[in-house]
């Protein structure tokens, strides 16, 4: 069994940051080697994004967003599997147009609404977990026991988002990859509804010049585990 010291229960971490500061391979680390469990908000925004385009949804449509929101059943494996109405779609939502389109539909509030209210309710069933967004630290799991912020400089992020979509058979130009992250930031980060941002009780690690295992004990050396 594995508790926070002080605790009988797993604990509940939250882990935010911007696209390509190695959250999602980070957390997925760090909750393998504590036995949690992994869950990745990212991906369900993907999915809804997915479907959004497949139904050429006009976002300003707040009617039609809702509708179809609560016609879509999205569901995570444990093996970060992502099914869209029972279809694996977990290759297709990591791909260029959806990278193109997530920002924007992530900024709607219906669709924020309704995901975090099921990520809430996962956490509340769930003893033990890790999530990761922009968001989880300030408005999923604001009393999380723990709170990361992953960050890095954009060069660093650019380079990691390209070796990722190169070792993906993806060819994008460094330029454009740049220019994604860019666009994603802003919107990420300007938007109204729960922009990503650095809540005051979030532990910040800069991982620019930090290797894979050097974050992942970082995080591991501040959760203060019983094992
Ligand atoms: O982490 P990622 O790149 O897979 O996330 C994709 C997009 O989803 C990101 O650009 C913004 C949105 N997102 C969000 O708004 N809130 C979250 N908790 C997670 C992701």
């Amino acid at each position: 069994m594995i508790q926070v010291i002080g605790l009988n229960r797993k604990p509940k971490i939250a882990i935010d940051g911007p696209a390509g500061a190695g959250k999602s391979t980070v957390a997925r680390e760090v909750a393998k080697r504590l036995d949690l469990k992994y869950l990745d908000t990212g991906a369900m925004y993907r999915a809804v994004t997915l479907k959004v385009i497949r139904e050429n949804l006009d976002l300003n449509n707040n009617e039609a967003v809702i509708s179809l929101l609560n016609s879509t059943k999205i569901c995570l494996g444990d093996l970060q599997e992502v099914f869209l109405d029972g279809e694996d779609v977990t290759e297709e939502i990591r791909k260029s147009y959806i990278n193109e389109m997530v920002s924007p539909v992530s900024a709607l509030s219906a669709v924020r609404r309704h995901l975090v209210t099921s990520q809430q309710k996962i956490a509340s069933e769930t003893d033990g977990i890790i999530m990761e967004g922009r968001d989880t630290t300030s408005v999923v799991l604001p009393h999380a026991d723990y709170k990361f912020y992953l960050d890095a400089s954009l060069d660093e992020r650019t380079e990691r988002r390209n070796r990722e979509q190169l070792g993906k058979g993806i060819t994008m130009t460094a330029e454009e990859v740049l220019a994604q992250i860019v666009k994603r930031d802003s919107i990420d980060s300007e938007r109204e509804d729960s922009p990503l941002t650095v809540v005051p009780d979030a532990i910040v690690i800069d991982t620019t010049n930090l290797s894979f295992e050097e974050v992942v004990s970082e995080i591991i050396r501040f959760i203060d585990i019983g094992l």
